[in-house]
């Protein structure tokens, strides 16, 4: 057996006694041909190996180079280096796999920008940021599986290829065998589907949120969690062309029930981040307090990203309509001094900027804003009696804006149907998303959590492209 190795984070938790351990991990750095600071990935913190002078070949220690893999045999001792209560001194030393420095391109010297590291994506793992990022990001997938565990959710798979457009949007990447050099043709001139794979147009999903409901009106109460694909040709910093999305919907639930569920949820995926991955929140902190010295003073944070999540834990979020949201805005002085770039007055798809000025300046934590105008949203949200507005909930974030979107769903057949042909939904394609409807309707609401925004929000990341291993964004697939 080769692995019978001890994990650095285990490593640090024992005391110093002199005891034989095996570790085994990529050199951090070499120092004064005696001090290797090796790093596993189970951990920021590094552990010290200290080759004795004279003790090891000096070829051995040519070879002991940024990111050479290494097998490590010796004792654990008390360190007198300081931050480091123990270090390993070793008997033993295996070069698994050599690091040409000369080529490296990781030069962790020299402070490598994020910009950069996105280059060399493959590697970014090798950092302390993308190390402490990518353990957030994998805790904060398991407390999703286990907040909805513990309520009785049950999980559930939604197809990744569908024929449907969840969203009504257009924003869909096709998928098809259909020769692109000599495509069949209808005698119209159309593209011929019926010859192509699935015997008609399919696209990747943008949501799973149909089928959610489908599943939801029998199981009760479901979540997805899976990939989603958008081809919306936004270059921002919060847009992916491939994100994936936590999908819970739920029976008997109307927008109220379902707001609570997020904000609980959001808190409880914070809360749970906090007490499983405290030192790598406290370099991310860190990473972000020395990123934003370098900006002017009224763009900085307030508050540190640990004091922000706290007090998100502590407040509770706040709540306005839609109206009321555009009465603010358009009392505010940014609007009156003409700060926003973008018009504001009822009926508009609030921007970025009006979005974070609502969460930022204004009231300074979350806010779930309802009741959206029927126009500016998807035709399965559940029409309010105003005629106007429908039963919408979007919770706005310090920093990423919209983080989660969500509604009441409409569950009257003839008010959805009537909606459907006012948005040009082709209810033909939809007829078993309609059954559910025809068939023991009820209340019933769900909402949709970006995972990557969620991602951006606990490690404080400002790029979206720097919380998901290998983004795709437009003109950008590589990996
Ligand atoms: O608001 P959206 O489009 O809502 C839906 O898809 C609904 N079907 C959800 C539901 O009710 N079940 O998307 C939901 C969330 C957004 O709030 C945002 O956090 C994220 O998904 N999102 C994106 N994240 C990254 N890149 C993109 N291009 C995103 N588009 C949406
Ligand atoms: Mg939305």
């Amino acid at each position: 057996m080769f692995n019978k190795r001890l994990k650095i984070k285990e490593l640090l938790k024992q005391e110093a006694e002199n005891q034989q351990v095996t570790i085994m991990g990529w050199v951090r750095s070499f120092r004064n041909n005696q001090f290797i600071a090796l790093n596993d990935g189970s951990t920021n913190t590094n552990v010290q190996v200290v080759a004795e002078l004279g003790k090891f070949e000096e070829s051995l220690l040519k070879r002991i180079t940024p990111s050479a893999s290494l097998k490590v045999t010796g004792s654990v001792i008390p360190s007198l280096g300081k931050g480091q209560k123990l270090e390993v001194k070793a008997t033993s030393i295996e070069v698994l796999g050599d690091s040409d420095p000369e080529t490296y391109p990781l030069q962790l010297k020299n402070r490598p920008s994020l910009e950069y590291l996105r280059e060399i994506a493959h590697l970014r793992f090798r950092t302390n940021t993308f190390g402490a990022i990518f353990r957030i990001r994998h805790t904060l997938a398991f407390a999703i599986h286990r907040f909805f565990n513990d309520r009785g959710f049950v999980y559930l798979h939604t197809p990744i290829i569908t024929a449907s457009d969840a969203e009504g949007a257009g924003e869909m990447f096709r998928v098809t065998t259909l020769p692109l050099e000599n495509l069949p043709k209808n005698e119209d001139g159309t593209i011929n589907f019926k010859e192509d794979f699935f015997g008609r147009s399919a696209n990747l999903t943008v949501s799973g949120q149909l089928e959610g409901e489908l599943a939801a009106t029998a199981l009760g109460e479901i979540y997805t969690f899976g990939p989603t694909f958008r081809a919306e040709n936004s270059n921002t910093p919060r847009h992916l062309a491939e994100f994936w999305m936590i999908e819970p919907e739920m029976a008997f639930c109307d927008l109220e029930d379902n707001m609570n569920l997020a904000e609980e949820f959001i808190k409880f995926l914070i809360r749970y981040t906090m007490e499983h991955n405290h030192d790598d929140l406290a370099f991310l902190a860190q990473r972000l307090a020395d990123e934003e010295k370098q900006l002017p003073q009224d763009k900085r944070s307030e508050m540190g990203l640990i004091e922000k999540l706290d007090f998100v834990l502590n407040n509770a979020f706040e709540r306005i309509t839609y109206t009321e949201a555009i009465d603010i805005l358009l009392q505010s002085p940014a609007y009156k001094k003409k700060k926003f770039q973008y018009p504001v007055e009822w009926g508009i798809d609030m921007q970025s900027e009006h979005e974070r000025y609502l969460v930022e300046k204004h009231f300074k934590k979350p806010v779930i804003v309802t009741n959206y105008p029927a126009k500016i949203k998807a035709f399965y949200m559940r029409q309010n009696d105003d005629g106007k507005t429908v039963a919408a909930m979007d919770i706005l974030a310090p920093g990423i804006g919209e983080i989660v979107g969500g509604s009441q769903r409409e569950e009257r057949l003839e008010r959805l149907e009537q909606r459907m042909k006012e948005m040009n939904v082709p209810a033909e394609d939809l007829w078993w998303y309609l059954d559910t409807r025809r068939f023991g309707s009820v209340p019933h609401s769900g909402f949709g959590l970006g995972f990557e925004r969620m991602v951006q929000f606990v490690t404080g990341m400002t790029n979206i492209r720097d919380a998901i291993a290998f983004p795709r964004t437009p003109n950008n697939a590589e990996f």
